[in-house]
């Protein structure tokens, strides 16, 4: 299957990022957005070379990075992005408080589709405004944004919308139809539009991503998108992201970005990025086939384990939402997850109320783990017997980052 060789859990132990740190041994965590997978071969190279060389000073003032994105996007997606109207910063999340910072003003109002990243709502808290929730529609057929609710809370005066496409935590790839008529509204409206798009890469099988800023005029208008290597290639600690403009009204705000923004780049995180996305789609193709792999096996095991659960196969990356209501578990039931079978995941509420009685679970590990995770899970009510959590336990949850 060309599946990936996952280090076995001891191993993986070893590694001394959040979701290595948060929790005790015993515990599988299926929670930050981190793979177990190995680094790609390419990205491994260049990081092992720039330390030989000492290299580990400021990032360069290069087109490197704008034109790996650039020639990425196109071999991927048939998307042509100008390299003169990438800009580089630190990460997602800081691209996107930086173009917040410069498109809506204190107490404006900015647009999210909940249930969605809970870093939205801090980011908008972050430059001073307000959060309008438009909420996903789940239809028979899956989830898909709400247009109608989109067009009330745009017509109602909204400066910006956090598109996130594709959408954690549900995993839906945004179809064409409904980003072209997302650009229709924002531009009768005059709604600026931030996609974040760090997922994309990982869009598996069976769908297919459109970025937002290839759908029409309307939408390079009014929009701004934010990629990065540190989802698809598990880089997240290295600090490298791209924030495309495709149309001078939005380039201009972007290049009132800091001149530093640069300088608060990885250049670790550029070197990685740049190899991954120059060389790094053979590892991608596997990891998909691992991701494509996990989604399909995590469906089969609920359904025998645990079948009351509901849970919709995403079309994208290496997060599952699952609707647990049906276990009579509480609005949260995480702790008594993390109590009783000894699985962390993340609580559905993170993501907006309609999360109540939901988990994330990040199935970005071994077929092993994750087997291994929902037996554990599917023995919950056996196991749950008052248990006490001790003291100064690292019972809680970690924060998104
Ligand atoms: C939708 C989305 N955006 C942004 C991020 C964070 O990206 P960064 O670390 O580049 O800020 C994540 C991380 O999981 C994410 O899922």
């Amino acid at each position: 299957m060309g599946i990936l060789p996952i280090d076995s859990l001891p191993v993986l132990r070893q590694r001394r990022s959040a979701k290595w740190r948060t929790y005790p041994d015993d515990v599988l965590a299926l929670t930050v957005a981190e793979m177990d997978v190995p680094l790609a071969e390419p990205v491994a190279r260049v990081l092992h070379e720039a330390v030989g060389r000492s290299d580990t000073g400021y990032a360069a003032p290069t087109r490197d990075l704008a034109e790996a994105v650039s020639g990425y996007a196109w071999r991927s997606w048939g998307w042509r992005i100008d390299p003169d109207h990438v800009r580089t910063v630190a990460d997602v999340g800081m691209g996107i408080v930086e173009v917040l910072r410069r498109v809506v003003g204190p107490g404006d109002r900015v647009v999210i589709s909940p249930p969605v990243y809970e870093p939205f709502t801090w980011w908008t808290a972050e430059v001073g405004a307000q959060v309008v929730e438009a909420p996903l529609a789940e239809e028979p057929s899956g989830w898909r944004l709400d247009l109608d609710a989109l067009e009330r809370a745009f017509a109602a005066g909204a400066s910006a919308y956090l598109l996130c496409n594709p959408h954690n935590p549900v995993g839906l790839v945004h179809p064409r139809e409904d980003l072209v008529a997302l650009a229709g509204l924002a531009g009768r409206y005059g709604v600026h539009v931030l996609a974040d798009e760090i997922h994309a890469p990982l869009v598996l099988p069976g769908a297919e991503f459109v970025p937002f800023l290839s759908v029409s005029d309307e939408a390079r208008r009014w929009g701004f998108s934010f990629h990065s290597a540190s989802k698809g290639w598990n880089l997240a600690g290295l600090k490298a992201a791209t924030v495309i403009t495709a149309d001078p009204g939005p380039k201009r705000y972007v290049d009132r970005l800091s001149p530093h923004s640069l300088y608060r780049t990885g250049h670790l995180g550029v070197l990685a990025t740049v190899a991954a996305f120059n060389e790094g789609e053979p590892w991608l193709a596997d990891t998909q086939k691992l991701l494509d792999h996990n989604r399909r096996l995590l469906g089969e095991l609920l359904a025998e384990l645990l079948p009351a659960a509901r849970y919709r196969q995403p079309e994208s990356s290496f997060l599952a939402w699952l609707d647990l209501r049906a276990l009579g578990w509480g609005d949260d039931p995480t702790q008594r997850i993390l109590d009783t079978a000894r699985v962390a995941l993340n609580a559905g509420l993170r993501y907006g109320a309609s999360g109540s009685g939901h988990v994330r679970l990040n199935f970005g590990c071994s077929p092993a783990t994750l087997t291994e995770a929902v037996t554990r899970v599917a023995e919950v009510d056996a196991r749950f017997v008052d248990t006490v959590v001790p003291e100064g336990h690292a019972g809680g949850q970690a924060r998104e980052p």
